[in-house]
């Protein structure tokens, strides 16, 4: 887990030419999580290559762990050694830092298992909703409590046995999804979630590979219905984990962002349900290219090369698109600010209970940066235009953070992010990535404040 550090870690981005080469991302953070713990429940041992290096799915890993996982490393690869759904009781509480996709899925893992458990986070993790997933664990005839009402972590779960029900989520979020789907291994009978509109299909994808099937069913103008039978003991396999598209997406921004600027991403997820923001940056000019697709772990994954248009054009995002680009908000707004005209993105409320109120702490820092921007409840309008130099705050968000740092590539004068400490939640090796593209990126507060510098991509400040 991210420890909370003591002092602040400042990154700063100097302006200079247009990104331009070729980047590995790491692996996609939801695919990682997902293997993690069905591999947890499985049967057998489950190799996974490829997985997220980054504090969230280690926050997993080590929750798998104290659940009665065997987890080791085997060259690139972490090896879960399942427990074919008996879980340890943990002697602790679960500590999932910083990571939501951890704290709900595990509910969900954990509601029909007769073990109790409590699940806590960091600041951030333990002020975001987990009421989405206490209403339907309990419509299952879980037990669960959550502070605040039923509504805020940490949340105890006291597993029992489950029955199957068929459940409309709210609102089309994946993690509630998975977390009713997970808790319906357990409970005997068909258990069937019926999403108001796409969201990321991860673990209907994966769960056939650990041989469980799930029925699909699309349906006309509103989300899938998907459906399990229980109970049901997952079949440890291999797999791996394609690049996290949400990780290269802030390097394709900012390609987009300059005329004839070439970035590559290779090997990354092109999971359609996780690529909205390529359409939005095609819509405003850009020229993408994809090459090498192929399935890997039942995903689509391939290289995507991004050149920037000699002019990026503004574009509204349809409020049905969001879902798509959910994760790519920040990144979105580096286009943005380089488009002639207002870009505005619509529907986007589930962004202030992200890791940060994104919307708040995005449009916060446009406006330090000189960008004209309105936020509302649900929306964000950026209009394109000079981007001066400053500090912004990082809200301890990664991809605020990682945004902002790409932000200052394009900028008319350095761009310093106050604090850099939560980029290793899903990017560990980010600051070596930006550099490797071109990136004038330094680890410390920037002009005028010599203390405390580190060149770019080396951490430990040693030469
Ligand atoms: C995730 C789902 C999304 C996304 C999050 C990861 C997942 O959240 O924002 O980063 O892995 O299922 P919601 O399900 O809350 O929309």
């Amino acid at each position: 887990m991210r420890p909370t550090p003591a002092t602040p870690a400042p990154l700063t981005t100097h302006p200079g030419p247009p990104l331009a080469g070729r980047v590995r991302p790491p692996g996609d953070k939801s695919v990682t999580h997902r293997a993690i713990l069905l591999g947890l429940i499985a049967e057998g041992e489950t190799r996974v290559e490829g997985a997220n290096p980054g504090a969230d799915c280690a926050a997993t890993l080590a929750c798998a762990g104290a659940l009665g996982a065997g987890v080791t490393r085997d060259g690139g690869a972490v090896v879960i050694r399942g427990t074919a759904g008996r879980l340890a009781e943990p002697a602790a509480v679960l500590d999932c830092g910083n990571s939501g996709t951890t704290l709900r899925l595990l509910a969900g893992v954990l509601a029909g298992r007769p073990v109790l458990a409590v699940l806590a986070g960091d600041a951030s993790l333990n002020r975001r909703p987990v009421g989405r997933v206490v209403e339907p664990l309990r419509r299952m005839g879980a037990e669960l409590y959550a502070r605040d009402g039923d509504r805020l972590p940490p949340l105890v779960v006291r597993g029992r046995a489950l029955a199957a029900i068929r459940y409309e989520l709210p609102m089309a979020s994946a993690q509630v999804a998975s977390c009713v789907l997970l808790a319906g291994l357990a409970a005997a009978g068909e258990t069937a979630v019926e999403l108001p509109g796409p969201a990321r299909d991860h673990t209907e994808r994966m769960l056939p590979a650990f041989g469980v099937e799930v029925t699909v069913e699309p349906r006309a103008g509103a989300g899938p219905r998907l459906a399990l039978r229980g109970p049901a003991t997952p079949r440890a396999t291999r797999l791996t984990v394609p690049g996290d598209f949400s990780a290269a997406a802030f390097f394709l921004a900012a390609a987009a962002a300059r005329p004839g600027a070439t970035v590559t991403a290779e090997g990354v997820s092109l999971n359609p349900t996780r690529t909205g923001l390529l359409d939005v940056l095609e819509r405003m000019g850009a020229r993408i290219e994809r090459a090498n697709q192929r399935l890997e772990a039942g995903e689509p994954v391939g290289d995507v090369t991004l050149t920037g248009p000699d002019r990026l054009e503004a574009f509204d995002v349809p409020a049905a698109w969001v879902p798509r680009l959910l994760d790519e908000v920040p990144a979105w707004v580096i286009a943005a600010t380089a488009a002639r005209g207002t870009s505005r993105l619509a529907g986007a409320a589930e962004l202030r209970v992200k890791e940060s109120d994104r919307l708040a702490a995005l449009a916060a820092n446009l406006a330090a940066l000189g960008v004209r921007v309105e936020e509302s409840p649900d929306s964000l309008a950026v209009t394109g235009g000079r981007v001066s130099g400053g500090t912004v705050a990082a809200g301890d968000d990664h991809r605020v953070a990682m945004a902002f740092a790409v932000l200052g590539t394009c900028a008319q004068a350095p761009v310093t992010v106050d604090d850099a400490s939560s980029i290793p939640t899903s990017y560990p090796g980010f600051v070596a990535a930006l550099a490797a593209l071109g990136g004038r990126v330094e680890e410390g507060p920037g002009p005028g404040s010599a203390a405390g510098r580190r060149p770019a991509g080396n951490p430990a400040g040693t030469p």
